[in-house]
């Protein structure tokens, strides 16, 4: 599948989480060299900054297989116990979404996890027995947008805590240019530039709006992608200079224009934009904070000067 051949497959073909790359590198090749099972490794930060690339290269690179779930597709504990009774010693077992583990499969995680056992309990009140089996050593790769969201039980049993950073604008150039060869359109140096400036410090989002560029480029001007085509493609699709979408500026306009620019509590924020709150915590709200658009306050979410000057609009006549 294309998505997946974008998606580089080892540590040297990664851009970008430079000091995350290091330490993993150094990390991987102990355990490799030792043959062991890599420690367990919690990656955290915004949603596509390479979380789920990142469980594949750690694989990869350790010569094992990946197997891919997530915390919502755990609904019972019998749903990990037949991931991990089918691991092979020192595979990789990735877990989206980690925070969203059901209580009962978390518990039988924290055994796993430390000494490789599973605890099933067989049987119901004064009958019920417990059974041990052995599992073999593996790696659990865990993802979450936000360490804090783990309970402390989950978080304390990993060995190794990545954060992923938003990436700057060179390493989103240089990821489009890779994507671009990949996906064999041709870009000039300033087309790359031009839609790395705006795609939110995020390879997912840079190597989405190369390929509707890319759309743009064929049917509208002659399939190069060069500044001005970048330019009048991006336009079409809504991002802005700043690389906001109209999703992102419907947020901070209705910050503004109803809230009188906050502060104003996330729910209420929530449902005047009819979006969750989990997605307007992860998915807008990490950027807007990055840029300076947006503040987090003890009362609640306010819109920055720079969101007022971004939007156009001038402090003193923000109410309707
Ligand atoms: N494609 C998406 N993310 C990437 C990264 N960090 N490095 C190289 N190619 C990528």
């Amino acid at each position: 599948e294309l998505e997946l051949s974008l998606r580089p497959r080892c540590l040297a073909e990664y851009i970008g989480q430079e000091h995350v790359k290091e330490t993993l590198g150094i990390f991987i090749q102990a355990a490799r060299e030792r043959g062991e099972a890599l420690d367990h490794v919690l990656l955290y930060g915004p949603p596509g900054l390479g979380k789920t690339t990142l469980a594949g290269i750690i694989a990869n690179e350790l010569g094992v297989q990946l197997r891919v779930t997530s915390g919502p597709a755990l609904e019972r504990a019998g749903d990990l116990a037949a991931i991990l009774t089918n691991l092979q010693p020192r595979d990789v077992l990735f877990i989206d979404e980690i925070h969203r583990l059901p209580r009962q499969v978390e518990e039988i995680l924290y055994p796993a996890m430390e000494d490789f056992v599973l605890d099933i309990i067989l049987g119901k009140g004064p009958g019920a027995r417990s059974i041990r089996l052995d599992l073999p050593p593996f790696t659990l790769v865990g993802a979450t947008t936000r360490a804090g969201l783990l309970s402390s039980p989950l978080r304390d049993r990993f060995g190794i805590n990545s954060r992923l950073e938003f990436y700057q604008v060179a390493e989103l150039e240089e990821i489009i240019r890779r994507a671009a060869t990949i996906l064999q359109v041709a870009i000039e140096p300033e087309g790359a530039r031009e839609i790395a400036r705006r795609a939110r410090g995020t390879p997912r989002v840079a190597n989405r709006l190369l390929k509707r560029v890319r759309d743009y480029a064929e049917i509208r001007a002659g399939g190069v992608i060069t500044r001005e085509v970048a330019r009048e493609a991006l336009e079409l699709l809504q991002v802005d200079a700043a690389g906001l979408d109209s999703s992102d500026r419907r947020l901070l306009l209705t910050l503004i224009r109803k809230f009188n620019g906050g502060p104003v509590g996330l729910e209420t924020l929530a449902a005047a934009i009819s979006e969750e709150p989990d997605t307007i915590e992860d998915v807008y709200e990490p950027f807007l904070l990055q840029m300076g658009y947006l503040q987090r306050t003890p009362r609640g979410r306010v819109a920055t000067p720079g969101a007022y000057a971004h939007l156009g609009i001038k402090p003193e006549d923000r109410l309707f």
